[in-house]
C-alpha cells in the first residue's frame, strides 16, 4: 500500500526510538574532529546532528581562539556560551565583557558577537544554540558581519578604551517573556496593547544579563549530587528562552549521582573521570567528554571512581518543557557514597 501522512505519523515514534537507539550519545574530547568556519579558525562540533546525535534541535561546538586573534562577527539565534579555557573579552551587542576560564556568557537572538584573546594561551570556549530547530523552522538567520583573524592595532587600541559591560544587569522587564503566551492567548485585549506588551517582552529579553564570572558563582548542597552552582539561570538573571548552561555539578571521590529519568539534557566533563550507566549501559568518560540524556525518558546516573571531584555541566535545551506530558521525570535514587 502507498504511504500517506497518516501512515508516517503512526510509525514516527517508532521511527524516532530507533533513531535515538542508532545514534551517538557520547563524544570524546580526544576524537573531535576540528575544522575552520568564516567565523572560528578552529572549531568543532562535540554533539549535534551533523556528528550522528539525535537531538531534539540543539548542538553544542567548542570553539579555539589562538593567542592574539579573534572569532568572526556574526548574528544568529541563541546562543550559551562557557570559557573553558584562557582569558580575553567579547563585544556582545556592542558592549564589552572581560572573561576568564569558567565565565559564562549568554549571546540573546540576533545580538552580534565577536570574541577576542589577548591573552597569552590559547582560548577555549563551548558553545550551545539551536541551529538545527531553528533551520527546520525556517527562522536560523546566521549573519556573517566580518571574519576570524587576528586582532589589529586599531581594534586593540580601540577596545581597550571601552567601559566594561554591566555584569550585574539583570532580567528588568515590566513583562517577562513567560507571560507573552498568555497576552497573545488573551481573548478579551485590545490587538494594540497586546502588540505593544510582545515588544516589551522582546525588549526585556534583550535587557536579560549577558555575563556571570566564575567568582560570582554560588555553590549549594544537592540531593542529585553533592554540591551545585547554578549558571545561566533566570535565578541568577538571565532571559534565555532556549538554551543554556544551567548548572554545575561536582560529585565527590568515589560517590554517585542520584539516579533519575527525564527528558532531553546534555552533560559536559569539565574535571574528573569516572563512568554512567545511561538506560542500561556503560559509558566511561573523563573531562572534555559530553553525554547525551536523549529524553524523553532516559534513565541516567553518574559515578565518579577518582579520588579527586568531578564537575560536569548541564546543558539545557528548554524545547522539552513544551512538553510536560513527555517529561515523565522521576527520581529514582539521591547521591552517595559508592558502596
Ligand atoms: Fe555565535
Amino acid at each position: 500500500m502507498e504511504n500517506n501522512f497518516y501512515d508516517d505519523w503512526l510509525s514516527a515514534a517508532r521511527k524516532a526510538d530507533a533513531e535515538r537507539a542508532a545514534a551517538t550519545i557520547h563524544a570524546r574530547g580526544r576524537e573531535l574532529r576540528w575544522m575552520s568556519t568564516p567565523q572560528d579558525a578552529r572549531v568543532a562540533m562535540v554533539a549535534g546532528p551533523q556528528v550522528g546525535f539525535r537531538t531534539m534541535g540543539g548542538c553544542v561546538l567548542i570553539g579555539e581562539i589562538a593567542s592574539g586573534w579573534k572569532t568572526g562577527r556574526h548574528s544568529h539565534g541563541e546562543e550559551s556560551i562557557c570559557i573553558l579555557d584562557g582569558e580575553g573579552y567579547s563585544l556582545i551587542g556592542g558592549k564589552k565583557y572581560s572573561w576568564q576560564s569558567g565565565d559564562c556568557l549568554q549571546v540573546y537572538s540576533e545580538v552580534p558577537h565577536q570574541h577576542f584573546n589577548n591573552g597569552p594561551k590559547p582560548a577555549r570556549y563551548l558553545q550551545a544554540m539551536l541551529a538545527p530547530l531553528e533551520a527546520f523552522m525556517g527562522i536560523l538567520n546566521y549573519v556573517q558581519e566580518a571574519e576570524a583573524g587576528p586582532i589589529s592595532d586599531e581594534e586593540r587600541a580601540q577596545h581597550s578604551t571601552l567601559a566594561e559591560g554591566d555584569a550585574g544587569a539583570v532580567y528588568s522587564g515590566e513583562v517577562h517573556m513567560e507571560e507573552v503566551g498568555a497576552v497573545s492567548r488573551s481573548p478579551v485585549e485590545d490587538p494594540y496593547e497586546r502588540t505593544k506588551k510582545i515588544h516589551e517582552a522582546g525588549r526585556a529579553y534583550l535587557a536579560g544579563r549577558v555575563i556571570l564570572r566564575k567568582q560570582d558563582t554560588q555553590w549549594k548542597p544537592t540531593r542529585q549530587a553533592g554540591m551545585r552552582c547554578a549558571l545561566i539561570s533566570h535565578e541568577r538573571g538571565f532571559s534565555y528562552r532556549g538554551v543554556n548552561f544551567s548548572l554545575i555539578n561536582e560529585v565527590p571521590p568515589h560517590w554517585h549521582t542520584g539516579r533519575h529519568i527525564h527528558a532531553e539534557a546534555m552533560i559536559y566533563v569539565l574535571e574528573g573521570k569516572g563512568y554512567s550507566i545511561i538506560d542500561g549501559k556503560r559509558y566511561d568518560w573523563e573531562a572534555g567528554d559530553l553525554l547525551h540524556v536523549q529524553g524523553p525518558h532516559t534513565d541516567h546516573q553518574h559515578f565518579n571512581t577518582e579520588a579527586v571531584p568531578v564537575r560536569y555541566m548541564r546543558i539545557g535545551f528548554t524545547i522539552r518543557d513544551l512538553y510536560p506530558n513527555y517529561d515523565k521525570k522521576e527520581q529514582v535514587s539521591t547521591s552517595g557514597k559508592i558502596g
